[in-house]
């Protein structure tokens, strides 16, 4: 951290000074092949519409489960990804329809820590040739011998030492934890102002993760660096970082400063991340009950309305119902109730395997119309799962019923508590597509 000024975190959108990076409803899109009958161009939304900023000098951390868009994400902000739509300022230019030649001057102010070391250093360099190759793609040192110097000097600074004595080795006579720190020298070496991290400890051995991690704190605040640091685990980002923001399928749900998000989380998918956190204390193990339910949606067809809804504990009427959860509703009710019950009900819907499944529809064509929309219309006046709040239409004809629902609006970010939250708990603020 270069002033003091740039190292407190704001603890609100509000009191937010000149960001060193301005991300503005950022989009990532992989165009991928439909299948085979497909007339749509089908995409995996990785990066779906992200709103945040990294202040200068901060430790910004993003969160989330596998899967959630943060490696696209980071290598979005680096541009080695290029974003589908959206804004990303960088000191004040924005740089996401900038080419790689416009690039090019930037690239020597982004650096990237990988995960793996051994997927990212070149095992046919020596650690002279490996660390030092950025200083020589940006001119930044004349000839060999200066070259060697730097890298010795910087390979003191990541705890190598003597320097000297690493130049002429390779990677691979490196054990895991001075691999990291080789790929943590390489970034640096060009003296960077922004650093994405990408778990850059998740495959070391839990003897030297928390030194490596000790390590890439001390540079920061040494050299005044701003970290990106991507995490699956909430615990490591709320003791590295400043702020923290919980991506979900490509969305940031919750974002805002690390103490505050962890000591009072406002939405309800970082409710779970923190649940999922194993205790000590085995009394309280039974929170991990509270883990979300089920696994995270494909990022080609993300659930409407809030994308959370399926998995959500506290869901409610506007969260967004679709067909899918109605199947997966009966498939949840038929594990509680009596054998009968499963059979009769079972015999109304058919084989839920052969139902025709859209989002905003579900017709079922194996089963016996009649028993089924007696059957839908109970459920619905019973008000057995807020679901039933947004079906639209239970529609009988001659071969099969079909269920309609109603779009839910898709929850936009708003202040809550001093953080941006997208969660409907805190009023229904529709997003704007
Ligand atoms: N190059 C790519 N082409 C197509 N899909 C991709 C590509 N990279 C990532 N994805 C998809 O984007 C989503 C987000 O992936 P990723 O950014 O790696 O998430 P995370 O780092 O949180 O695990 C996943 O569904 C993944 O399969
Ligand atoms: S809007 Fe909030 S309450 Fe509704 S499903 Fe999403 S996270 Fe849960
Ligand atoms: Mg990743």
């Amino acid at each position: 951290m270069t002033e003091p000024a740039a190292a407190t975190s704001p603890s609100s959108p509000d009191d937010r000074s000149e960001p060193l990076l301005d991300v503005v409803d950022l989009h990532t899109h992989f165009p991928v092949r439909g299948g085979l009958l497909s007339r749509h161009r089908e995409v995996v939304r990785a990066v779906d519409g992200v709103t945040f900023d990294i202040q200068p000098g901060e430790v910004f951390g993003l969160v989330g489960e596998s899967g959630s868009g943060k490696t696209t994400l980071g290598r979005t902000l680096l541009k080695l990804a290029d974003p589908t739509s959206g804004s990303l300022i960088y000191q004040g230019r924005d740089i996401a329809g900038y080419d790689e030649k416009q690039m090019r001057p930037l690239r020597r102010e982004l650096g990237l820590v990988f995960q793996d070391p051994n997927a990212s250093l070149n095992p046919a360099m020596t650690v002279a040739q490996g660390v030092g190759h950025p200083l020589l793609i940006h001119g930044l040192v004349d000839g060999r011998a200066p070259m060697r110097e730097r890298v010795a000097a910087m390979l003191e600074r990541v705890g190598l030492t003597p320097g000297e004595a690493f130049l002429d080795i390779y990677p691979q006579d490196l054990s895991g934890g001075q691999k990291q720190r080789l790929v943590i020298a390489r970034a640096l070496i060009t003296e960077p102002k922004f650093v994405v991290a990408d778990e850059p400890v998740a495959a070391l051995d839990m003897s030297v993760r928390a030194r490596v991690l000790e390590l890439m704190l001390e540079l920061q605040r040494d050299l005044g660096l701003t970290y990106l640091f991507i995490t699956h685990d909430l615990a490591t980002a709320r003791f590295l970082c400043d702020r923290i923001g919980i991506l979900y399928l490509g969305n940031m749900v919750e974002w805002g400063d690390a103490d505050a998000l962890f000591n009072d989380p406002q939405h309800p998918y970082t409710r779970s991340l923190l649940n999922a956190i194993p205790l000590p204390d085995p009394r309280r193990r039974d929170r991990d009950k509270d883990l979300p339910v089920g696994e995270m949606p494909d990022a080609q067809t993300p659930p409407k309305g809030c994308r959370f809804h399926p998995r959500c504990p506290v869901a409610f009427e506007p969260c967004g119902w679709e067909g899918a959860d109605l199947l997966a509703f009966f498939e949840r009710r038929w594990t509680l109730v009596d054998s009968d019950q499963v059979e009769s009900e079972l015999a109304a819907t058919g084989s839920l395997q052969a139902v025709d499944l859209h989002h905003d529809r579900v017709r079922f064509d194996a089963g016996n119309p009649a028993a089924l929309t007696k059957l839908l219309e109970q459920l619905r006046t019973e008000q057995a799962h807020p679901l039933f709040d947004a079906v639209t239409g239970i529609e009988r004809d001659g071969r099969g019923v079909a269920v309609s629902f109603g779009a839910g609006p898709e929850p936009a970010l708003q202040t809550v508590a001093g953080r941006e939250v997208a969660c409907h708990l805190h009023g229904t603020v529709p997003r704007e597509r």
